[in-house]
């Protein structure tokens, strides 16, 4: 498996942690304001990272390029600042608004190089990782 798939996987596990550790505490606060930042923590951090891992895994070609590695900073540096940033926003902190609405746009930013490295690699999609057909 890629170095990069592996990065992405150990920070998705993270974010899940991370997030799950929030929607419990809004069951047994049952203060549900935080339920975007629950959301999005799950969904950018676990969910969508850990997809960005699995396509690198499935298309290792493509996943040692520079290109990659700065993306996966990009994206995780957004998620990163996003998501405590918006926590303080909807937990009652307005002044973390700019900080939510500038690293918004460093995590499409993100998603933007993962088109790029997607379109990249459409002529040799799924080649390494194709199964071996079987003998007859
Ligand atoms: C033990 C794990 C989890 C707990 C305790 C939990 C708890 C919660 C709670 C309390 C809410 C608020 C519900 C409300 O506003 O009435 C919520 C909303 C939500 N959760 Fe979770 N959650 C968990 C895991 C996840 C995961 C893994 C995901 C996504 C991968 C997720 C995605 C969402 C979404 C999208 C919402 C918003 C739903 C809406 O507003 O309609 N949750 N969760």
């Amino acid at each position: 498996m890629p170095v990069i798939s592996k990065m992405y996987f150990m920070t998705a596990i993270c974010f899940l942690v991370a997030g799950i550790l929030v929607g419990l505490h809004m069951s047994m606060t049952r203060d549900f304001a935080p339920t975007g930042a629950h959301a999005h923590i799950n969904l950018l951090g676990w969910v969508t990272m850990s997809i960005f891992g699995t396509f690198h895994a499935l298309n290792p070609r493509g996943a040692e390029t520079r290109l990659a590695k700065v993306q996966y900073y990009v994206y995780t540096g957004g998620v990163l600042m996003m998501t405590p940033a918006l926590y303080l926003l909807l937990t009652g902190t307005p002044s973390a608004e700019p900080v939510v609405a500038g690293s918004s746009l460093v995590v499409f930013a993100g998603v933007l190089m993962f088109a790029a490295i997607i379109f990249r690699a459409r002529g040799s999609l799924g080649e390494a990782g194709a199964a071996p057909r079987a003998a007859s």
